[in-house]
C-alpha cells in the first residue's frame, strides 16, 4: 500500500459495536437488552418482509420474550414525509430500541428515525454534517445486502420530498449502536442485487483508497476490501448459496464502510445522488456500478501509484507495466468485473437520457465528494463522463 510519509491525517473511530458471523441474527435479544430495551421498533421494507427475514427476526425476539412493533413501509430512498410518519409510529409504540433490517434504504431510514426520536422537527432540519446534537435512540443495524456499509456509517441518505432530491444527514450521533452482520441473511439475495450492491461496496473502497483524503488506516481497510471483492463478487453473483463468498462480500462491505467515514468518496458517488433523485430514481448501487469504471478511467492518471495498487489488489499483473499503464489496468479490471456480473455499460435502460446530463452534473458538482476526487474536475469533464454512460 502507498503511504505518504509526510501526511497528517485524521481517522474517525467508528463507535458501532460490530458483531460479525453466520447466524449472528440470533444474538439480537442480548443486544436489545444491553441497550436497555424491553420493546423494539423494527424498521424494514416490504421486500425484506416478503423474503421471510422479518419473520425470522421477530421469532428470535419472541423466543426471548422481547416485545416489538414492526414498521415495514420503507421505500427506495425513503422520503422525508415517510421518515416523519415512522417517527410518530415509533413514539406511539413506546419502544426504547430501534432495529433496522434490510438494504441501505431500510438502514438509512431506521437511522434517521432513531435520530428524529430524540431531536425535534423534520429530518430536513438536519441535512448536512453534525447538525444532529442530541444522542439518537439506540439503533441496531442488520444489513441484508453486502454493499452500503450503512451499518457502520455516520450518514443517512433519503429523499427531500418537496424538492425530489436525495439529501443526507450525517454526524457522529448517527452511528448505529450495534451492527449485526450475518452473511446468512444474504444467501437468498438475487444475483442482480448482489452484483449492484457488491459494486457499490467496491466503489466505496476504490474511491476511498484513491481520493485526496485517503490515509493509511482507511487505506488498509479499503485495499483489503478491494481484494475480497475482486476474489468473491463473481462467485456470490453466480451462486448466491456460496457461503464463503457471501461471508467475504459482507466483510468487504463492512470494512469499506468503516474506511469511508474518514475520507468521503469521489465522482461515482457525486453522480449517484442526482441520478437517484427526481423522476430518474436510479437505484444507488446500479448508478454507482455503471459510473465506476468510467470514473476510474478519468481519475487513474491523477494518482497512478494508488490505482496501480488497486490493480494489484484485483489480481492484475502489473510488474511489467509503467505506473500509468498499471493504473489503467485497474479501470479495465473493474470494467471486466462489472461485465462479468452483468452490470450494464449504460444507464439508458434506467431512463437516463442526454437531456438529463446538464441538471445531473449541476447537482453532482455541489457534492463534497467532488472536492476530494483525485483529479480536479470541471462540469464539462463530468458531463463527458456521464455522457459516456447514457
Ligand atoms: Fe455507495
Amino acid at each position: 500500500m502507498n503511504i505518504d510519509w509526510g501526511q497528517s491525517f485524521n481517522f474517525l473511530p467508528v463507535p458501532t459495536d460490530i458483531h460479525f458471523g453466520c447466524g449472528m441474527l440470533s444474538s439480537l435479544p442480548v443486544h436489545v437488552r444491553t441497550l436497555g430495551g424491553r420493546r423494539a421498533f423494527v424498521v424494514t421494507d416490504p421486500g425484506v418482509r416478503a423474503a421471510g427475514i422479518v419473520d425470522r427476526l421477530t421469532a428470535v425476539l419472541e423466543r426471548e420474550s422481547i416485545d416489538f412493533a414492526v414498521y415495514d413501509q420503507v421505500t427506495a430512498d425513503s422520503g422525508s414525509t415517510l421518515i416523519s410518519e415512522a417517527v410518530e409510529e415509533l413514539k406511539g409504540s413506546g419502544a426504547e430500541v430501534i432495529v433496522g433490517i434490510g438494504g441501505g434504504s431500510a438502514l438509512d431510514t431506521a437511522k434517521a428515525v432513531a435520530a428524529l426520536a430524540t431531536n425535534p422537527g423534520s429530518p430536513l432540519d438536519y441535512v448536512g454534517l453534525h447538525k444532529v446534537t442530541v444522542p439518537s435512540l439506540p439503533f441496531i443495524a442488520i444489513p441484508t445486502t453486502a454493499g452500503t456499509g450503512s451499518e457502520v456509517s455516520l450518514w443517512s441518505v433519503f429523499t427531500d420530498d418537496a424538492r425530489k432530491l436525495k439529501v443526507a444527514i450525517g454526524g457522529v450521533r448517527l452511528f448505529p449502536a450495534v451492527a449485526l452482520c450475518d452473511p446468512d441473511l444474504t444467501l437468498e439475495l438475487p444475483s442482480a442485487l448482489t452484483a449492484s450492491t457488491g459494486m457499490d461496496a467496491l466503489a466505496h473502497a476504490v474511491e476511498c483508497y484513491t481520493n485526496d483524503a485517503c490515509q493509511p488506516i482507511s487505506g488498509a481497510l479499503a485495499l483489503r476490501a478491494i481484494e475480497l471483492i475482486g476474489t468473491h463478487l463473481r462467485r456470490a453473483a453466480l451462486n448466491g448459496r456460496d457461503r464463503q463468498s457471501r461471508y467475504a462480500m459482507m466483510l468487504a462491505s463492512t470494512m469499506a464502510g468503516v474506511a469511508m467515514n474518514s475520507t468521503r468518496l469521489g465522482l461515482a458517488h457525486a453522480l449517484a445522488m442526482p441520478l437517484g433523485s427526481g423522476d430518474l430514481k436510479i437505484p444507488h448501487g446500479v448508478a454507482v456500478a455503471v459510473a465506476l469504471p468510467a470514473v476510474m478511467q478519468f481519475n487513474c492518471t491523477a494518482a497512478p501509484n494508488r490505482f496501480a495498487a488497486v490493480a494489484r489488489a484485483l489480481g492484475e499483473r502489473v510488474e511489467d507495466a509503467s505506473p500509468l499503464e498499471a493504473a489503467a489496468r485497474a479501470a479495465a479490471a473493474v470494467r471486466r468485473l462489472a461485465d462479468d456480473v452483468d452490470i450494464p455499460m449504460h444507464l439508458s435502460g434506467f431512463g437516463l437520457k442526454e437531456e438529463h446530463v446538464s441538471t445531473v452534473v449541476e447537482e453532482a458538482m455541489k457534492s463534497g465528494n467532488v472536492a476530494v476526487n483525485p483529479r480536479r474536475t470541471t462540469p464539462q469533464e463530468l458531463s463527458r463522463i456521464l455522457g459516456s454512460i447514457v
